[in-house]
């Protein structure tokens, strides 16, 4: 049966991607913020994709406002209530995740799904804040949303088989591809990322080739759509910096230590575009 109403929570980066893709399927999508002004905020960014598609060719004039009304916003975490599967996306932060879920998990209907769009903390953790942890599974997503094809559909340990393969009906509904895995640090696409990406740092920090070599590198000679300094920036030097850390706590294999120049620039607030400075330069 296919999905009627869906909520997030984030109106950020991710959550607003996914707020659009689903809203775009069809489906009535509430979104939770913080605040209003988080809120309006999110759900501008929304706005501005769809009016770009429209102006790029890429969107029907009438999917674009078919979509936006679809999309209910709210500050109350009750009003998800009648969702029949949530997905967080909230701060990479264990403890307000954990809090969320419990919230959520006494909010919906006994029935509904929760899910969470972490890159790297343990579902398994997440889920045990609930009493419906076979219901409790991860939905990653990538960055940009709207564009990227892929879900990574995460088995937590306590997951139930009709749980998984009602996340995957929910995947095929809004278009994108699924791949399955299992609940481990980085899943599949960030346990092979996140050390390519620190690899090519190390590559730089060692004075082996400029920045531009190293991504033209990887675009001309692997066929990459960005180099992965470009790429670091795109996806946030701290956002990084986080994840690499979160594996190497688990895995202490030296592959996944961010590297020390990471480290300094995440100290200095180089993050990437948007701190407007990273390994490239964005602040025209
Ligand atoms: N609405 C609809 N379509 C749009 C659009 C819009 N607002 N904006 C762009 N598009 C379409 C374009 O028309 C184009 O379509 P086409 O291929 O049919 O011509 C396509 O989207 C690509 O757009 P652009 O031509 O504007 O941009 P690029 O070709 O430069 O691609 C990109 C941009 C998709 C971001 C590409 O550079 C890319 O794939 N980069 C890598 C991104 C990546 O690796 N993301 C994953 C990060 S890791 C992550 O998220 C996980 C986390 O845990 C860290």
């Amino acid at each position: 049966m296919a999905f009627k109403t869906v909520g997030v929570v984030g109106c950020g980066l991710m959550g607003s991607g996914i707020v659009q893709v689903s809203a775009q399927s069809g489906i009535t999508t509430w979104v939770r913020e913080v605040d209003t002004a988080t809120l309006d905020k999110g759900l501008a960014r929304i706005k501005k994709f769809l009016d770009d598609g429209v102006a790029k060719g890429k969107v029907a004039a009438e999917d674009r406002d078919r979509t936006l009304a679809n999309i209910k916003g709210t500050t109350k975490l009750e009003d998800l209530s009648g969702c029949e599967l949530v997905i967080e996306a909230a701060v990479e932060n264990i403890e307000i995740k954990r809090q969320l879920f419990g919230t959520l998990d006494q909010v919906l209907g006994a029935d509904a799904l929760l899910a969470s769009n972490t890159s790297s903390l343990s579902i398994t953790e997440i889920a045990a804040s609930t009493k419906r942890p076979d219901r409790v599974l991860g939905l990653h997503f990538f960055n940009p949303v709207p564009l990227m094809k892929l879900v990574e559909i995460i088995r937590a340990l306590s997951t139930s088989d009709a749980a998984f393969a009602r996340a995957q009906e929910y995947v095929g509904q809004i278009g994108k591809t699924p791949v399955l895995c299992k609940d481990t640090p980085g899943f599949v696409v960030n346990r092979l990322l996140v050390p390519y990406l620190l690899d090519a740092v190390r590559v730089l920090e060692s004075g082996i080739a400029s920045r531009e070599d190293i991504d033209n590198g990887m675009k001309l000679g692997c066929g990459y759509p960005m180099g992965p300094l470009t790429l670091l920036d795109f996806v946030g030097l701290d956002t990084t910096y986080f994840i690499a850390n979160i594996m190497f706590e688990e895995f202490r294999e030296p592959r996944f230590a961010a590297p020390p120049l990471l480290k300094r620039m995440v100290s200095a607030g180089h993050l990437g575009r948007k701190s407007g400075r990273g390994f490239y330069d964005y602040s025209k």
